[in-house]
């Protein structure tokens, strides 16, 4: 082997993808972020090469004095910020944090309730997820395909009759808040917890821009710290008024259950995402849904089918179109992917599960345009460029405009400087 010439593709591939992903696309992907210059400058140290097994100063290893600082600090930011009680970052993804979590508060056989794929929720909710690979039953809510979303009544009496032990809200497609406290209070009869997903909408939790799970009555939130919540890749488990037993079995299923290794090298820019949402999340959050409105209300004007018109379209960063219309979302994604726009494919709640190959739907979200500092006027022009690269325009010519703005574009925005 030219060990030399494998080892330049490596770097070649790297500046590729710089170029390309990091430099002259629009980004749409709604579980996708950056970090700023700062949580990336801390990315990279010596934690990247350690373990620290265990809890914060009792741990199984030595030389963890400081990793027992940097975790301590994100403990701490992340149960401020988020009006928490119990935080534990080990979790090294939202997935993990869901496996920790649902098999901690339920046994094999016993039964979780959530949306189901269809109406939003994530494949780690699902009998053919996380959730039935620790041998968990799974039902869904009931759904309300006229609003588009959970259909509360209907589903509080399913939770009634089939007592889960575990309730989840949250999700994967969640464009408007969830009833937090109807299934809480459900929940109460039938002694099950509720587990609200808050992987897609961590940022804008933080940011005070969306419904406050905790406050509104869940146990235990789960989440990604990468897709609204600018911060590295990685999960988090946070918790209110959860008694001690539950909070020893969850810590108990991430270590020594599940998680050895928690990427210790994750913390410390996580610490500065932390302090990045406070200083700056609000107009961030902010920004991120107001652009969010505006570009499905823009490709609604040009003729796309985006769905919950009635209710505004979304108050969250992202929005789910139908476009069957125009091929359907594989069709659509793969057009839009050869002029550098990249968004995903989606199920919609009336797909047939199966069919999720070539799905009825799309999904866009706008918190990676925001944190480059888009605001709605360019909002109508991405709007613009996706209905044309639907449209069958030359490619070359889309694409060259998609760079154009993109390039306008470099600058992270709403964190620390140098
Ligand atoms: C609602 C939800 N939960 C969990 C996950 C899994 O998160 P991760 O990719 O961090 O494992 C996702 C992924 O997109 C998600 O959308």
């Amino acid at each position: 082997m030219d060990f030399e010439k494998e080892k330049n593709r490596v770097f070649d591939i790297i500046a590729k993808q710089n170029k390309w992903r990091g430099g002259e696309c629009l980004n749409m992907i709604a579980s996708e972020n950056v970090m700023s210059p700062v949580a990336t400058k801390a990315y990279v140290s010596d934690f990247m090469h350690r373990y620290a097994e265990g809890l914060p100063h009792q741990r199984y290893y030595q030389g963890t004095k400081f990793t027992d600082d940097i975790e301590d600090m994100c403990n701490d930011l992340a149960k401020k910020l988020f009006g928490a009680d119990f935080a534990d970052n080990r979790v090294i993804s939202g997935g993990v944090a869901n496996v920790c979590v649902f098999s901690a508060l339920a046994k094999p056989g016993e039964l979780l309730m959530g949306p189901g794929t269809p109406a939003g929720s994530h494949i780690s909710h699902e009998k053919f997820g996380a959730a039935g690979v620790v041998a968990l039953n799974v039902e869904h809510y009931e759904f309300d395909f006229e609003r588009y979303d959970i259909d509360v009544e209907k589903t509080v009496a399913k939770i009634r009759s089939l007592k889960p032990k575990i309730v989840t809200l949250g999700g994967s497609v969640i464009q408007f808040p969830h009833p937090v406290r109807e299934i809480r209070a459900a929940a109460d009869e039938i002694g099950a917890t509720v587990v609200y997903d808050g992987a897609h909408v961590l940022g804008l939790i933080a940011g005070g821009e969306f419904q406050q799970p905790l406050k509104e009555g869940a146990h235990v939130m789960t989440a990604s710290t990468h897709k609204t919540f600018p911060g590295p890749q990685g999960g988090i488990v946070l918790g209110k008024g959860l008694d001690e037993k539950r909070q020893r079995k969850i810590q108990n299923r991430i270590f020594p259950g599940i998680v050895s290794n928690h990427h210790v090298h994750r913390l410390p820019a996580m610490a500065i995402t932390l302090l990045e949402m406070m200083e700056f999340g609000k107009d961030y959050a902010k920004q991120t849904v107001k652009n969010s409105k505006a570009l499905a209300g823009e490709l609604d004007r040009l003729g796309m089918k985006v769905l919950m018109k009635e209710r505004g379209f979304t108050v969250s960063h992202q929005f789910i179109a139908d476009v069957r219309n125009f091929g359907g979302g594989t069709k659509v994604a793969d057009a839009l992917e050869e002029c550098n726009m990249i968004i995903n494919k989606n199920l919609l709640a009336f797909d047939d599960v199966n069919n999720a190959a070539n799905p009825s739907g799309i999904r866009v979200g706008t918190q990676e345009l925001t944190r480059f500092g888009m605001k709605e006027k360019e909002m109508k022009q991405v709007a613009d460029l996706m209905v044309r690269a639907i449209g069958g325009e030359n490619k070359e010519k889309v694409k060259k405009e998609v760079v154009e703005l993109r390039g306008r574009f470099k600058e992270v925005q709403y964190c620390f400087k140098g």
